[in-house]
Order: C-alpha cells, then structure tokens, then sequence
C-alpha cells in the first residue's frame, strides 16, 4: 500500500505546502490537505474549475489527485476552545469539525490512518510591527498559530500515525539570526518551532516510533511571505550572497521534505535541515 499524508496549510498552489503535496505525490503517496477555515471556499471552487491544473501537473505527466480537502483551524484543538464570534463568523459557520481535534477524528473515520503529517502553516497578526512594538497578544497568537498548532497536530495524529512514520514542518532562519522585518514575535514563534522539532522527535519516537524533523527554507514568494511586505529583497538578497546563485524552487524544499519523510532519511530525526541554496553558511554579504 501507498503511503497517506495529511498536509497542513494548502490554500493555494504557490506555497510550500503545495510543492511538498506534489513532490509526496509523484512518489506515490496518497495526498489529504487541510485548509484554512476562511481560504476552503477560493481554494475548492478554483481546484473545481481546473484552475490549478497546470501546477497539479506530475513529472510523469499526469495530474495530482487531492483525496480529500479537510477545513482546519489550527490554533483551535477542539470545539470548546472557540469563542462565539468565531463559530458565528459567516466564513466559519459554513463549514463544521475544523479544531484539530475533529479533524484527526474525520480523518480517522475516513481512513484509519496515516503515514506523514506535514505542517505548513504560520500566522503572526503583527509581523509587520518589530518585537519590541509587538502586543502580547500578538506575539501569543504568532506563536499559538505557528508553533503551538505544530504540537497540537502531531498530538492528536500520533494515535493513528503508523509507526515507522514521519513528520515535518517548515521554518526559517529569523529564528536563529536577526532578520529585521520578520517581527510580531514570529521569529520568536520558529525558535519555539525548532526546538520543539527536537524535543518531540524525542517523544514521538520513544512513543509511535514516528521520526519528526523541520526544514529551514529560503525565501519563496508564497502569499504568506507577500504579507510580511520585504520578500521580493530577501529573494534577491539570497541570489546575490548564496553559495548557490539560483532561484529557490518551492519544488526543491518539497523534494527535500519527501525525502525526509521517506525510509532514506530513517535515521534522521530531530533535525533543523536547511534548503536555502546554502545561504544560512554565509557569515557576510557580498
Ligand atoms: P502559504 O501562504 O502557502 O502557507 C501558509 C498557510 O497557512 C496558508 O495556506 C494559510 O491559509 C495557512 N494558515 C494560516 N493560519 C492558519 C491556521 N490558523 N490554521 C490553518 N492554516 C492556517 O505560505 P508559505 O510561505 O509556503 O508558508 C508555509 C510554511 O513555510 C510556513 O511555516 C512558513 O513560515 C514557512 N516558510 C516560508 C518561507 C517563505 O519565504 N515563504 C521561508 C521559510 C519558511
């Protein structure tokens, strides 16, 4: 039997999220995708309308098949957690079973189980502001939606991931040096992200022996990183000073990420794996 993923975080076919879907599917995988709540109605109408089609294109030459789309929201665990004006918002009273929780149940009913968990999602409210100008609560909700949401699905997943399995999330470099502009505490938010990466891969593998790394990517043009406002320069800044003097494909983290969850890396766990044309060795720029 092919092997199942469930894929955090697709919403469109230009982010990580996507490639990493494609990539697990050209080796055979099975592809089940969670959505956020308030992105589910743009991304199954334009999945529908074929719009998409030119990107679900495989190597092979035939066309990524999504079994299913699950609405997720993943800074909420389960019903009781969220407050009324969410569950009376009209992009969310329109759809049900999007807490973490639920969604593991749905999946659980649907299919069992499953062999990969991919985490492709962040959200930090103030990422614009620098961190001394952070809220707490904005900080909180960068961390509860990027960090936090990570442990929250390998949790809940872990009882029906079979063992030999594996987990990845995505991460960047803000975390461990100063990026000026990446603020609202989300730098803050892939540090959490990165050593939770080793302290589950400890857990996880003691008790589902399930391997769990994170990959650090460099910069892609993604929806998310056109929010933060300075992508295009740090794309440009990567090209210029990278060992590598090439664009970063968002195939090539997704490759990597297949790679991690595959039997070849059965010996990696708990790793930070940096897919960034080599940008993270350089200690000047040139
Ligand atoms: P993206 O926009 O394709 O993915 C982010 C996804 O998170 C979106 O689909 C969004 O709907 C979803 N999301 C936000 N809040 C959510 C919530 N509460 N529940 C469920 N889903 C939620 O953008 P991208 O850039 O591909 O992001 C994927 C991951 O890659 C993120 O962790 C990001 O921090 C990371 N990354 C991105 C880099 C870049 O330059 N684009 C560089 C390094 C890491």
């Amino acid at each position: 039997r092919g092997k199942r993923a469930f894929i955090a975080g697709v919403a469109d076919d230009n982010g990580y999220g996507w490639a990493i879907a494609k990539a697990l599917a050209a080796a055979g995988a099975e592809i089940l995708v969670g959505t956020w709540v308030p992105a589910l109605n743009i991304f199954e109408t334009s999945l529908r309308r074929g719009k998409f089609d030119e990107s679900r294109k495989l190597p092979d030459g035939s066309l990524m098949e999504i079994t299913k789309v699950y609405p997720l929201d993943a800074v909420f665990d389960t019903l009781e957690d969220v407050p009324e004006h969410v569950k009376t918002n009209k992009r969310y009273a329109g759809s049900s079973k999007w807490t973490v929780k639920e969604v593991v149940e749905t999946v659980k009913d649907d299919f069992g189980s499953i062999d990969i968990l991919v985490h492709s999602l962040a959200n930090g409210p103030e990422v614009t502001k620098p961190l001394l100008e952070t809220s707490r609560n904005g900080y909180l909700a960068a961390v509860s939606a990027s960090s936090y949401s990570y442990i929250s699905l390998l949790k809940h997943f872990l009882p029906i991931m079979n063992p030999g399995g594996a987990s990845i999330s995505l991460t960047y470099i803000a975390s461990e040096r100063t990026i000026p502009g990446y603020g609202g505490g989300m730098s803050s938010a892939k540090a959490a992200l990165e050593s939770d990466t080793r302290v589950l891969a400890y857990e996880a593998g003691r008790k589902g022996k399930i391997r769990v790394n994170t990959i650090s990517a460099g910069p892609l043009g993604s929806r998310a990183a056109k929010a933060i406002g300075f992508i295009e320069k740090m794309i440009e800044y990567s090209y210029v000073n990278a060992p590598l003097q090439k664009e970063l494909l968002a195939d090539e983290v997704g490759n990597a990420a297949a790679f991690l969850v595959s039997p070849l890396a059965s010996a990696i766990t708990g790793s930070t794996v940096y897919v960034d044309n080599g940008l993270n060795t350089m200690a000047i720029a040139v």
